[in-house]
């Protein structure tokens, strides 16, 4: 039994944290070594006040980055016991990991592990193949491993009810011009650590497409080129809604990107009617159940792609303090 975590261990678990997925790409965590244990937290000065203003973003972020790292460090056999929010004083600090009992990783920690460096958002059409039974199966169950709930939205007639309220939520965003600043703050059209280049960004929007897409700059859509017919949405959900179901979803978030990613599936993210508080409770009245909507992925068999660039690891880490 070790007594504590080492910055050694610290800076790889960290590398492969920073990989989770945020929004606009804006990394908005820190890592830190205190008495052994890993900390991390939200960096303030990371945060998207216009697109963000409640933090749901910035914490949902940081909880798909603690899953990476809770999964690195059970695959270097030194598995963490972890606590979310340990500091009431301290809201920012999103968990607290420390060494648990060492063990040999699970097979599924050690796949899961393998998608980490594979795993980006695919924003471009995917094939119209179908999400065969057993892939969407996983996926519900890699949400309810974390106590969270994935919903499919299936059948023409509530994906279209879906993507109505989602363009009603992208409407709504888009007429708030320091929304509309703050994204195209975050494009970028020359190599840089942070912010998503216009090469992920997708092809750009066309009026036929049932979804909107967040602007980020794409390319233009090749003819005939057009998003899938029936995508496959699916709606992540917590239980409640407090600072701590937020970081949850975040785990369960990125476990289901990375099953997704396992099974040879492409995910799109987009967050509109999460983000706009009339079209997630229309979102949760639609759905008929329990619980917060967190995140709206689309899911399906996407072209190969490339992963987006993340901050170097040492502006990220703070050095060891003691408390
Ligand atoms: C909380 C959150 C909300 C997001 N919302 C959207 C969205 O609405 N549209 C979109 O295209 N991507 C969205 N993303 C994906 C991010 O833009 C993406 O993760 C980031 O640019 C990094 O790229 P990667 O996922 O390829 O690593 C969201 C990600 C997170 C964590």
């Amino acid at each position: 039994m070790t007594t504590g975590y080492t910055v050694e261990q610290l800076r790889a678990a960290a590398a492969d944290a920073v990989r989770a997925p945020s929004l606009h790409n804006s990394q908005p965590w820190r890592f830190r070594l205190v008495d052994g244990g890993i900390e991390l937290a939200v960096d303030p000065r990371r945060r998207l006040p216009a697109t963000d203003p409640s933090g749901w973003g910035a914490r949902t972020s940081c909880g798909a980055a603690l899953f990476n790292l809770r999964l690195a460090l059970a695959v270097a056999g030194t598995p963490a016991t972890v606590r979310l929010r340990p500091y009431p004083g301290d809201p920012d600090v999103v968990a607290r990991l420390v060494p648990d009992v060492p063990r040999r990783p699970t097979p599924t920690e050690q796949s899961l592990y393998g998608a980490i460096a594979r795993r980006f958002s695919n924003r471009a059409p995917f094939w119209p193949d179908p999400v065969p039974a057993d892939a969407r199966w996983r996926l519900g169950e890699a949400a309810r491993a974390e106590q969270c709930w994935l919903e499919l939205v299936i059948g023409t007639t509530a994906v279209n009810a879906f993507a109505e309220i989602a363009r009603s939520a992208h409407r709504v965003l888009e007429r708030d011009p320091a929304y509309v600043t703050e994204r195209t703050r975050w494009i970028r059209s020359e190599p840089s650590p942070d912010g998503v280049p216009t090469a992920a960004g997708g092809p750009q929007s066309e009026p036929q497409d049932l979804l909107p897409q967040r602007g980020f700059g794409g390319r233009n859509r090749a003819p005939g080129r057009d998003f899938e017919p029936e995508p496959l949405v699916a709606v992540l959900g917590s239980s409640g809604n407090t600072t701590t179901d937020q970081i949850v979803a975040g785990e369960a978030l990125q476990r289901v990107l990375l099953t997704a990613t396992d099974a040879g599936l492409a995910v799109s993210m987009l967050s509109q009617p999460i983000e706009v508080p009339a079209a997630r409770e229309a979102l949760r009245l639609s759905l008929g159940r329990f619980g917060t909507p967190q995140m709206v992925m689309r899911i399906g068999f996407g072209q190969p792609g490339r992963t987006t660039p993340r901050r170097p690891i040492d502006d990220v880490l703070d050095l060891p303090v003691v408390r």
